[in-house]
Order: structure tokens, then C-alpha cells, then sequence
């Protein structure tokens, strides 16, 4: 089984708050991404596929064709856009990357599958320090 991955990046705004609880309630869970005004993170995406590489071809998945599913169904949708207001698949989910991360799994899941693709893993980085994985569960 080889492990193929696609990087991308977005700029994305959100923020982090729960309105049922008090600001300093927010600011003490949610940090810096709980700032009432908005506030923006460079964010890069990475999508894993597996398979067995093609005989033919020597390819496990056609990269251009990964490429042009994750503009189309996710890229599109969130580079400079606000997470919580602009991004159809968001919609009733916070705009943390653990969140981000399953969304984008949901999305491009089935694209991929009908391309002959496997998806793998998903991985959401915010900032330098921190990101997520998910693999599906
Ligand atoms: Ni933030």
C-alpha cells in the first residue's frame, strides 16, 4: 500500500465562541481565536490517498485530478472567507480544526471515491504549533 499526499493552503477568518457563555468565559477556553472582532489563520491542508500504484501508469492516484477536487469542494469555498458565516459545510459546526478536519473529510470523500481514490487522512494545520489529523472515525 503507498500513501500519496496533496498539500494545499487557505486564509481563512473565524472566531472561537460559545454565545451561551460569558466573554471571559470564551477568552479563557477559546484564547486568542475567541476575539469578538474576528481574526484570520493561514491555514494548510494536506489529503492522503492509498492504493496500489497503477501497473500502467506507476501512479497510486492522478495528483492534477486531487488537485482540481480540493479547489472545486473546499478550497473555493474557504480561501478568503469566514469560516462561520461564508462555508456552506461548516454550517452548525465550530470552526476548530478538529471540526475543520472532519468537514473536509465529509466533502471530499465521496468526490475522491467516484475518482477511484482512497482517502486516508486528513490533516489541518492553523498555525506552526498546531494541527490535527483525522482518519475517517
Ligand atoms: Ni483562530
Amino acid at each position: 500500500m503507498v500513501y500519496i499526499t496533496r498539500k494545499e493552503r487557505f486564509s481563512a477568518a473565524h472566531r472561537l465562541a460559545r454565545p451561551d457563555w460569558p466573554e471571559e468565559k470564551n477568552r479563557l477556553i477559546f484564547g486568542k481565536c475567541s476575539n469578538p472582532n474576528w481574526h484570520g489563520h493561514n491555514y494548510s491542508l494536506w489529503v492522503t490517498v492509498k492504493g496500489e500504484p497503477d501497473p500502467e501508469t506507476g501512479f497510486v492516484a492522478n495528483l492534477a485530478e486531487i488537485s482540481r477536487l480540493i479547489k472545486v469542494h473546499i478550497l473555493d469555498k474557504v480561501d478568503h472567507k469566514n469560516l462561520d458565516m461564508d462555508v456552506d459545510f461548516m454550517k452548525g459546526r465550530r470552526s476548530t480544526m478538529e471540526m475543520l478536519a472532519v468537514a473536509i473529510w465529509e466533502v471530499l470523500q465521496e468526490p475522491l471515491k467516484a475518482s477511484g481514490c482512497v482517502l486516508h487522512r486528513i490533516k489541518v494545520r492553523e498555525t506552526e504549533k498546531n494541527s490535527v489529523e483525522y482518519f475517517g472515525n
